[in-house]
Parts: C-alpha cells; sequence; structure tokens
C-alpha cells in the first residue's frame, strides 16, 4: 500500500476521507476515547482489511460508529432502555449491544456472526461530519495493532499502522483517552456492563434510574475482545506499586515523585487521559519494567484499572 495520508479539518480533506472509505479503504479516526481504524461497515471486503491491518482474530466483532440516534435505528431498534441510555449520553462515550435489524446494512465480518451489534455515537465534529457525509455506518475498532496499546494521537496510529491504511485524521489528542462503556441490553431489558469505559455505572443510574449488572463469566464469550491480555507495552507491568524497584520505572499517581506521574492532583479524569499517551511514551523509551501507582476504583479509575490490569497480564 501506499504511503498513509495525514488528513486535516478541511472539507477537501473530509472529502478525501469520504471517498476513501466509499473504494473501500482504511481511515483512521478521531473519537473522545481513542482513535478508531474505520471502513465501511456494510462491505466484507472493507471490514476484512481492518482484522488484516491489526492482525485481530477474526471471532472479534467491531462497534458500528453512527452519527446519531436516528441513524442508529437503521440498524436496530431500540427498546425503552437503549433509548434511555442513547438519549442520555450520545453523542459519547457509550456502546450499546442490541440485536440488529434484519434489514440492517452490516457486513456479518464485522459482526463476527453474532445476531448483535455495538452501536455508538463518537462525540467528536470531524467523525461526526465523517459519517455524515459518507451516509453509512462505519466499523471501527481502536487503531492499534492487535493486543497492544490503544492510540489517543495520530502519532500513535502511524506507530502501527503506517503504510497499512489508507489515512490518519488528525483530530488532536483523544479527550478522554479510554474506550467507551459498553452495555448490553437484554430483550428482558437487563442492561449487562460488558466494558468499564468512559461512563460509569453510578452516572448511568443517575442519569436514567437504570441499574447495571456486571457480566457474569457464562456471559464472558459475549464480549470476545476482552481478552485477559491486552493493551500490552513491551515492558512488564507491575500494579498498586508503592515505589519503584532500581531497575523499574515509576507511571505515578498522586503525589509522589515521578517523570512520568498519570496525575500529580490525584484526578482520575486526567490520569485516563494520560494513561496510554504515557504507556506509549514509555514504550517508546525502551523501557523494560513499569511498577505503577494504586489507582482508587471508582468512576473512570475502574476502566483504568481495567486496562492495566490487562496490560499487566501475562502475554499468551
Ligand atoms: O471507544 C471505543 O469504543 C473505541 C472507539 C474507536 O470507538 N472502539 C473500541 O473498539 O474500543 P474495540 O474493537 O477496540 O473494542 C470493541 C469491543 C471488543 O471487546 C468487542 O469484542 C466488543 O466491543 N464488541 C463488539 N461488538 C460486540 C457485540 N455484538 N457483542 C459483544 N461485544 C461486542
Ligand atoms: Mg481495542
Amino acid at each position: 500500500m501506499p504511503s498513509t495520508l495525514r488528513l486535516g479539518a478541511s472539507p477537501e480533506d473530509l472529502y478525501t476521507a469520504a471517498e476513501l472509505l466509499r473504494q473501500g479503504k482504511l481511515v483512521s479516526i478521531p473519537t473522545e476515547t481513542v482513535y478508531g481504524l474505520a471502513a465501511d461497515a456494510a462491505s466484507d471486503d472493507a471490514v476484512a482489511g481492518i482484522y488484516a491491518a491489526k492482525g485481530r482474530p477474526s471471532f472479534n466483532p467491531l462497534i458500528a460508529h453512527v452519527s446519531d440516534l436516528a441513524m442508529a435505528e437503521r440498524y436496530a431498534d431500540f427498546p425503552a432502555e437503549a433509548r434511555l441510555l442513547a438519549e442520555a449520553f450520545w453523542p459519547g462515550p457509550l456502546t450499546i449491544i442490541l440485536p440488529f435489524r434484519e434489514d440492517a446494512r452490516l457486513s456479518p465480518v464485522m459482526t463476527a456472526g453474532l445476531k448483535t451489534v455495538g452501536l455508538r455515537v463518537p462525540d467528536h465534529a470531524l467523525t461526526h461530519a465523517l459519517i455524515a457525509a459518507f451516509d453509512g455506518a462505519l466499523a471501527a475498532p481502536s487503531a492499534n495493532i492487535s493486543g497492544r496499546i490503544s492510540p489517543t494521537e495520530p502519532s500513535h496510529v502511524l506507530e502501527g499502522l503506517d503504510g497499512r491504511i489508507g489515512a490518519v485524521i488528525d483530530g488532536g489528542p483523544c479527550d478522554i483517552g479510554v474506550e467507551s462503556t459498553i452495555i448490553a441490553v437484554d430483550p428482558d431489558g437487563t442492561l449487562r456492563l460488558l466494558r468499564p469505559g468512559g461512563i460509569a455505572a453510578a452516572a448511568v443510574k443517575a442519569a436514567t434510574g437504570l441499574t447495571l449488572s456486571e457480566n457474569t463469566p457464562s456471559a464472558g464469550i459475549e464480549a470476545p475482545g476482552q481478552m485477559t491480555s491486552h493493551y500490552a507495552p513491551v515492558g512488564t507491568m507491575r500494579l498498586n506499586a508503592t515505589q519503584a524497584e532500581e531497575d523499574e520505572i515509576l507511571l505515578g499517581f498522586g503525589p509522589v515523585a515521578s517523570a512520568h506521574n498519570l496525575s500529580p492532583t490525584g484526578n482520575l479524569a486526567e490520569a485516563a487521559a494520560n494513561l496510554f499517551r504515557m504507556m506509549h511514551r514509555l514504550d517508546v523509551e525502551g523501557v523494560k519494567k513499569i511498577a505503577v501507582s494504586p489507582i482508587p476504583s471508582e468512576g473512570i479509575g475502574l476502566a483504568i484499572n481495567d486496562r492495566l490490569k490487562r496490560a499487566a497480564a501475562p502475554r499468551h
């Protein structure tokens, strides 16, 4: 493939990006969570290209990105609970899993043969404009090589995928920095949390009155991408470290002395926004052993700890 185009916010660049997608090419898109690697969700070939570029296992389905609730309803019927969620949190870092409509124009490659689809309305002006111009759902996982650290800046995308994708749209660093919260809405109205993310369970309760059940292990196969080892940096990670050993670099949180501190003031939103960027930097610096300060498991801290646990897990 020729070298990857760097696109910006101009109307010409938006046009180019939409045209690449129509040709079945891959375009990395900015979102408020992490950068996505997008393709036409209706095209088997285009979607297959995502799996090939990332080295992603084909049993792991992709999220369909749409511009609003009305567009989402082309792909799935929204029961009352799902509608409440969408109205409260879209655009924003929430993916809703629902059975897809029979007439949904979605490639079975992107849904990995499941009967459900993950729908998300990202909160980023450039991507919103691109989806509207393309007028179809974009299948998009995070724009990293499978199993590696998710990208929160265009340079992270290019580190793994330069030359393997058509273009990356530079929309600046991602505001939130960890992936969307994934909630499955079951036919009986039960809401299951499949992945902690940018929206905490307490925020769901406060905004909608709805309670989330934890995903049970037996339902675990429904979140096929939630593999134990994921987000892996080159170095090893030791969690809940109150200090670094001599051969370790400390990835700090709160009032600890470290050149790499996720949030010196102990702000969890700031720590989430810095997490993947700092992990990328330690990777680039070739750091072999990383010790990580304890992070409180509340709010978005749950999502941070979920990603850290996977990053620290033994590799397969
Ligand atoms: O914030 C995000 O969600 C980012 C940005 C790019 O939108 N996307 C993202 O995609 O994190 P990805 O592919 O890295 O993670 C999607 C997760 C995977 O764990 C996948 O298994 C799960 O969503 N998933 C997708 N469709 C599903 C479905 N129908 N049922 C259950 N899990 C599903
Ligand atoms: Mg991912």
